[in-house]
């Protein structure tokens, strides 16, 4: 039987693109409702494509999911479109930020409600709900979202996702690219409406660090398996997590901003 606190239950799932490339041999954890749960792992972890597989989206990058199952509110996510699971509050910001860079901030938000039913006064009342919980976005309503900054970007993205009135919101790796400080303004709104409206929140992170001070819990991939999963404070706790699973002690992915010394770019 689903278990009604449960809002998203991802059980054993396998997962490949083209037929051929395994990308996913394993993959399990639950999100229960109203939780913050990080899905951490290195680079090629499988972190991307546990998250398509979660919005029903591999088949339109030739992929699948051979094995396993996938619960959205105790319905089985390969039944239903994409399109569906939006309207019925399962919604995903993309890795890398899409925004319409020839709108202005405020287009780019409004573009993200018409896929509702809703009249102006509802579109403005949520465009307030939003300006609200990133109060950059209100500063830049009138700027084309093209000259505004990365992290401004990231926050529009989410903003957009936010119209659609999620009840699940799903963040591929939203600290990519983003200075720790920007970072931190990010997460922090995130956390204040995951307090505030219950919104269950999903988010893939190879920045742990961050990713383990806000979530309430965590799993760890490794090569397409779930490895390790636990409460965030006590995986916070454990030098060895960042060691063995997240790259750390890889010479080859210094470079990557996971694995940047926070406080080369923390102090202004
Ligand atoms: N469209 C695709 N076609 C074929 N293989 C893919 C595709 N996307 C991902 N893969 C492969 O699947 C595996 C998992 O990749 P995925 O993008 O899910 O990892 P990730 O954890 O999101 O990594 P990153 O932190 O770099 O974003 C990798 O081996 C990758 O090369
Ligand atoms: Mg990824």
């Amino acid at each position: 039987m689903p278990n009604d606190d449960v809002i998203l239950a991802v059980d054993t799932v396998h997962a490949t693109y083209n037929h051929a490339i395994t990308a996913l041999h394993g993959v399990s954890f639950e999100l229960r409702r109203g939780q913050i749960l990080a899905l951490l792992g290195a680079n090629g972890a499988g972190k991307t494509t546990t998250l398509k597989a979660v919005s029903n989206l591999l088949p339109a990058e030739r992929g699948q999911v051979n094995a396993g199952t996938i619960r959205y509110d105790g319905s089985d996510v390969s039944r239903r479109k994409p399109g569906d699971l939006v309207r019925a509050g399962l919604v995903q910001v993309l890795e890398g930020r899409h925004c319409f860079k020839s709108l202005t901030v405020e287009e780019n938000l409004i573009a993200g409600g018409i896929g509702r039913s809703g009249s102006r006064a509802e579109i403005n009342g949520d465009l307030e709900r939003i300006y609200g919980y990133f109060p950059r976005l209100r500063e830049k309503r009138r700027t084309l979202s093209g000259l505004t900054s990365g992290g401004e970007q990231q926050m529009t993205a989410i903003g957009r996702a936010l119209m659609s009135r999620p009840r699940l919101l799903v963040l591929d790796e939203p600290s990519m690219g983003l200075a720790p400080i920007i970072v931190q303004d990010i997460f922090q709104s995130l956390k204040k409406l995951n307090r505030e409206t219950g919104l269950s929140i999903l988010v893939a992170e190879q920045n742990s660090a961050v990713a383990l001070r806000y979530a309430d819990h965590a799993t760890v991939l490794e090569n397409g398996v779930s490895v390790l999963a636990g409460a965030a404070p006590e995986l916070r706790q454990r030098e060895d997590i960042r060691a063995f699973y997240l790259g750390q002690s890889n010479p080859g992915q210094q470079a990557s901003p996971a694995t940047k010394p926070a406080h080369l770019h923390a102090v202004a």
